[in-house]
C-alpha cells in the first residue's frame, strides 16, 4: 500500500519561468540570398578575415573572427553546454547527461531557449554547445556534458536545445564532430569505425539538428579512421554537407586544424582560435597559389554569413559583456533549472515505499556526506570547476560556467524540513561522519564521481570513498537512502544492502541541484527521470572502456549501450529508460497499423496508484533479420502526465527515419522489406506489449 500524500507534480512542473519571445527564423535560402549579395562586394582580405580566429586569451570571448573592412562584424563565439562561460550573473543549467534524463522535449527546448536568451543578451553570436558525444565507454571525461548513449534520445534532445537556442537568435554549434568518445589521448588517437555505424549512431543527432536548422557544427580532436576529423573529407564533404544537407559552417575545435589546403578542401569553414597558422595569410596564400579556389573561399563565408542572417543577428545583436560585466541575464531561469533538475532525477529503487518523506511518520533524518554540502572554497574555486569539492552540480573543462550561486542539499532539505517539523542532523564531512546516521528515521547519503574534459576517469567507483561511506552509513541506519551526483554509470558494489532502501541518481543538476532534489524527496515532484544510459553489474560489462591504444576499433558496431547488453545477454544493474515513480502505470490496447511504409501506434496507459505523476512511454523497434539491427532500438517516446486513477491513450509515428537502415553500398537510408515488431516498454528491458508488423 502506498503511502497517501497529496504530490502535485504537475503544478511544480508547470512553475517554469515566463516563455520567451522567439526571433523570426530565415529560411536557408533566404538567408543564402542575403549572404550572396553581401559576400560579392567582399575582398578576399575581407573573406579570409571572417573564416580565421583572433584574441584567444586576450580577455574577450573564447573565440572572435578577425576585423573585415566593416563589412561584416567580428563574431563571438562563447562556451558552452551548460551556461555561458566566462561570465557574471549567468545561470549554471543542468548537465547534457542530466537533461537528457527528463525525456522531456518540452523542458529540453525550454533549456535550450533560456540558454540562448542568456548568450544573446552577453552579446555572443555563437554558442558552443550543444555537446552531443555519444556515451560509448562510460569512463569518458565528458560524458556528463553529452544526452547519453542512445542516438535516438540523443537526437531529440540535440534538436530540442538547437530549437530553443536558435530560437532566440544565436547561433548553436553542434560537437564534437565525430567518433570523439574519449579524451584519453584525444588529439592522436583515430577512430576505427565503419560507415553504417557512423550513420545510425554517431551521426543520427546531426541529421536531426540539420532538420531543425543547426547553424554549426564543431570538427573533433580525434581522427577517424587515420585522418583528422577536420580534415576528413568522407564525414565533412561526403557525408554532413553533401548527404545530410548541412548548410551551415564547420569550425575546428581548438587548435584542432592540422592544414589549410587539406582541411579547406575537406570541409572545414573556420579556423578556432586562431593561432594554428594554418588560416589568415597562410590561407590567402594558398588561394593565391591556386591550392584553394576562390569559389571554395567564397563558399566557407557564405556559409557563416548566411547562417548569421537566417538567425537575424544583422538586428540589434546586444554588444559583448563578458569577464567581469555585470549585465544581469538570469531572468527567472533558476525555475526552469530547479524543475529540470527534479524532472531528471531517476529514482533507482525505493523499498517499503521510504520516499516520499511523509511529514508527521518522518520526525527527524540524517544528511551525510560532503556532496550534501558547499564546497570549502566556494562554489566557483576552481577555474572551470576543475575539481570535486562539496556538492557536485556541474563538470570540470571548457563545458562547465560560473555559479552565481548554488542551493546545496543539505541547505534545501532543512529548509524544506522545517516548514515539515522534521529535525535534520548534517554531518557533510567525510566517512566518519557516519555516525550522524544513527538514530534518524531516514539516513540520507550523497555521493558523486568528477568528470571533467582533458581526462578520463580511472574508474567507475564513486569519489572520496564513497562506496565506504555508504556502508557505514548503511550499518548505522536501516533506513538510508543514497543520493548519486555523476555525470554517468557508477559502480554500485553496496546495491543488494537490505539497509539501503533507495537509491536515486540526480546528475550534474545546476545552481539548483538542493532544491531539484528536495522537490523529489519531499514529494512535491513525483519522479519521472529515466536513465539515458545503461548501469553494468560489473564495469567489465559495457561495451567499450577508455583505452591509450593510437587506434580505437569500434567493435561494437550498432551495438552500443544496452543494445550490447541485449545482444549479448547481459543483465544490467538498471537497464536505459528505467526509472520508478510514486505511482505505478499500466499498459494496454496497443495497437499498430502500418500503411504505406508509415507506421502508427497507439498505447493506453494507466496510472493505477493513488497520487498524480508522470511516466516515460517508450517505443522500441525489432528489425527483420535481414536488416542485421541490434535486437532492438529506441525509436520513440512521449511523457505523459497522468492524474492517480485515470488513464490515457499515447500516440506514436514511425516514418522513413525511424523504419530505415544505412546501406553504405547504395549510400542511402532503405527500409527492408519483412517481419518487425514494435515494443511498447516502461524502460529497455521492462517491455510490456509487442505487436509485429510488415513492412
Ligand atoms: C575545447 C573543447 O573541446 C570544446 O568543446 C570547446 O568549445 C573549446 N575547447 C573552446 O573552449
Amino acid at each position: 500500500m502506498k503511502p497517501i500524500v497529496l504530490l502535485t507534480p504537475a503544478i511544480a512542473l508547470l512553475q517554469l519561468s515566463a516563455a520567451k519571445e522567439t526571433i523570426h527564423e530565415r529560411s536557408w535560402d533566404e538567408a543564402y540570398g542575403m549572404a550572396q549579395s553581401l559576400v560579392a562586394n567582399m575582398t578576399i582580405n575581407d573573406k579570409v578575415a571572417i573564416v580565421s580566429g583572433v584574441g584567444f586569451g586576450l580577455g574577450h570571448c573564447i573565440g572572435n573572427t578577425r576585423k573585415t573592412s566593416g563589412i561584416f562584424p567580428q563574431l563571438c563565439l562563447q562556451d558552452g553546454p551548460v551556461g555561458v562561460r566566462d561570465a557574471k550573473s549567468t545561470s549554471v543549467f543542468p548537465a547534457g547527461i542530466t537533461t537528457a534524463a527528463t525525456w522531456d522535449r518540452d523542458l529540453i527546448q525550454t533549456r535550450g531557449a533560456d540558454l540562448g536568451y542568456e548568450f544573446r543578451h552577453k552579446g555572443v553570436h555563437v554558442a558552443l554547445g550543444p555537446s552531443i558525444d555519444i556515451l560509448r565507454a562510460p569512463q569518458a571525461g565528458r560524458n556528463w556534458e553529452g544526452f547519453g548513449e542512445d542516438p535516438y534520445l540523443n537526437g531529440e534532445a540535440t534538436t530540442a536545445t538547437v530549437r530553443g537556442i536558435q530560437s532566440q537568435g544565436v547561433i548553436a554549434t553542434a560537437k564534437h564532430f565525430t567518433g570523439y568518445n574519449q579524451e584519453t589521448n584525444r588529439n592522436t588517437y583515430s577512430t576505427e569505425v565503419d560507415d553504417r555505424t557512423l550513420h545510425e549512431v554517431y551521426l543520427w543527432p546531426y541529421a536531426r539538428a540539420i532538420e531543425a536548422g543547426l547553424g554549426a557544427v564543431m570538427c573533433s580532436y580525434n581522427n577517424i579512421n587515420g585522418t583528422h576529423a577536420c580534415q576528413d573529407e568522407h564525414t565533412l564533404n561526403t557525408t554532413l554537407k553533401g548527404e545530410m544537407g548541412f548548410r551551415g559552417w564547420v569550425m575546428s575545435d581548438w587548435f584542432a586544424t592540422h592544414s589549410t589546403a587539406d582541411g579547406v578542401n575537406a570541409g572545414q569553414d573556420m579556423d578556432m582560435p586562431g593561432r594554428s597558422g594554418h588560416f589568415g595569410s597562410s590561407l590567402k596564400r594558398a588561394v593565391k597559389k591556386g591550392k584553394v579556389t576562390p569559389e571554395r573561399l567564397t563558399d566557407m563565408v557564405e556559409r557563416i554569413v548566411a547562417t548569421y542572417y537566417k538567425l537575424g543577428q544583422e538586428k540589434d545583436y546586444p554588444a559583448v559583456s563578458l569577464g567581469d560585466a555585470d549585465v544581469d541575464v538570469q531572468e527567472n531561469h533558476k525555475k526552469d533549472i530547479r524543475a529540470i533538475g527534479a524532472a531528471a532525477t531517476v529514482l533507482l529503487s525505493n523499498k517499503d515505499d521510504i520516499l516520499p518523506i511523509v511529514p508527521g511518520k518522518i520526525k527527524q533524518v540524517a544528511v551525510i556526506g560532503e556532496d550534501a554540502g558547499g564546497a570549502i572554497f566556494g562554489p566557483n574555486a576552481c577555474i572551470l570547476h576543475s575539481c570535486n569539492s562539496g556538492t557536485l552540480a556541474v563538470g570540470g573543462g571548457s563545458g562547465s560556467a560560473t555559479f552565481p550561486y548554488l542551493v546545496t542539499p543539505a541547505d534545501a532539505i532543512q529548509a524544506r524540513a522545517k516548514n515539515a517539523s522534521i529535525d535534520v542532523k548534517v554531518a557533510d564531512s567525510n566517512i566518519f561522519s557516519a555516525s550522524k546516521a544513527e538514530g534518524a528515521d531516514i539516513a540520507f547519503v550523497f555521493v558523486n564521481a568528477f568528470a571533467q574534459e582533458s581526462f578520463d576517469r580511472s574508474s567507475l567507483d564513486l569519489d572520496k570513498n564513497g562506496n565506504k561511506l555508504i556502508e557505514n552509513v548503511a550499518k548505522k541506519n536501516n533506513n538510508t537512502v543514497v543520493v548519486i551526483h555523476s555525470g554517468g554509470p557508477v559502480n554500485m558494489p553496496w546495491i543488494d544492502n537490505p539497509s539501503i532502501k533507495a537509491v536515486l541518481w540526480a546528475g550534474y543538476p545546476g545552481q539548483e541541484t538542493g532544491n531539484s532534489i528536495a522537490d523529489v524527496l519531499f514529494g512535491d515532484v513525483n519522479p519521472s527521470g529515466r536513465l539515458p544510459f545503461t548501469i553494468a553489474k560489473h564495469e567489465t560489462d559495457y561495451c567499450a572502456k577508455v583505452t591509450s591504444d593510437s587506434k580505437i576499433p569500434y567493435t561494437e558496431k550498432l551495438n552500443v549501450g544496452y543494445r550490447w547488453f541485449e545482444a549479448l545477454n547481459i543483465k544490467p544493474l538498471f537497464p536505459f529508460g528505467y526509472g520508478l515513480s510514486y505511482t505505478d502505470f499500466k499498459y494496454s490496447h496497443l495497437e499498430v497499423t502500418s500503411k504505406n511504409k508509415q507506421v502508427q501506434a497507439s498505447v493506453r496507459v494507466e496510472n493505477t496508484g493513488e497520487v498524480d505523476g508522470a511516466e516515460i512511454v517508450q517505443v522500441y523497434l525489432s528489425f527483420p533479420d535481414a536488416a542485421h539491427e541490434p535486437p532492438k532500438v529506441l525509436r520513440g517516446f512521449e511523457k505523459v502526465t497522468i492524474k492517480a486513477g485515470k488513464s490515457t491513450s499515447v500516440q506514436f509515428k514511425l516514418g522513413k527515419t525511424e523504419l530505415s537502415i544505412w546501406e553504405p553500398k547504395a549510400r542511402d537510408w532503405k527500409i527492408v522489406s519483412g517481419m518487425y515488431k514494435l515494443h511498447i516498454g516502461a524502460s529497455s528491458a521492462d517491455i510490456r506489449l509487442s505487436v509485429e508488423f510488415e513492412l
